[in-house]
């Protein structure tokens, strides 16, 4: 890893899906109201269970069900702090974003995670945290977690420390 990126990353593996829930609880309960977290990795590889689990930490009643939403693109979930869930795995042009809106959600006071984020890099906010997810084996996912931006490098570094306290 580069020096200078030293603290702003961290990189996990879980061995279950209620384990990367876990992970997704841990990282709801430290997340600021208006955090960006952008999430890429194929097909199944555990962006909706994270994203549950990040529900959890943001204290979003556990009566919604947090599922990929197939027709609608985007969900809301009132909570704590107000999860957005953007789920671009059907977004096939680049430039339907702009007449998604996107930014009211970026600069709200929601959280809002991007499933497939990679689809609009160029579009998200410079300051966010992104994880990458790679499958190792049936029940293992590997998690790269980097934060982009000064309060996402802290956000990055307690993540870091998951489970290490
Ligand atoms: N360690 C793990 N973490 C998360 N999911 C796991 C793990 N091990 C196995 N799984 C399984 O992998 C699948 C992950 O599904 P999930 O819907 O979260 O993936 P996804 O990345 O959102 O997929 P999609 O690209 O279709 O939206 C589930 O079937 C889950 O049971
Ligand atoms: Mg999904």
């Amino acid at each position: 890893m580069a020096k200078g990126l030293r603290g702003r990353s961290a990189i996990l593996c879980t061995s279950s899906p209620e384990e990367t829930i876990q992970l997704g609880q841990f990282i709801g309960e430290i997340l600021k109201p208006g955090s960006v977290i952008g999430l890429c990795g194929e097909l199944g590889t555990g962006k909706t269970h994270l994203i549950k689990g990040l529900a959890m930490g943001l204290g979003v009643d556990h009566r919604y069900y947090v599922t990929s939403p197939s027709f609608t693109i985007i969900n809301e979930y009132p909570g704590r702090i107000p999860l957005n869930h953007i789920d671009l795995y059907r977004l096939e042009e680049m430039d339907q974003t702009e007449e998604l809106g996107y930014e009211e959600y970026f600069y709200g006071d929601g959280v809002t995670a991007i499933e497939w984020a990679e689809k609009i890099l160029p579009f998200l906010p410079e300051d966010r945290l992104m994880v990458e997810i790679a499958h190792l084996g049936e029940n293992r996912r590997k998690f790269r977690i980097r934060g982009f931006g000064r309060p996402y490098w802290d956000i990055a570094r307690k993540i870091d420390r998951w489970k290490a306290d």
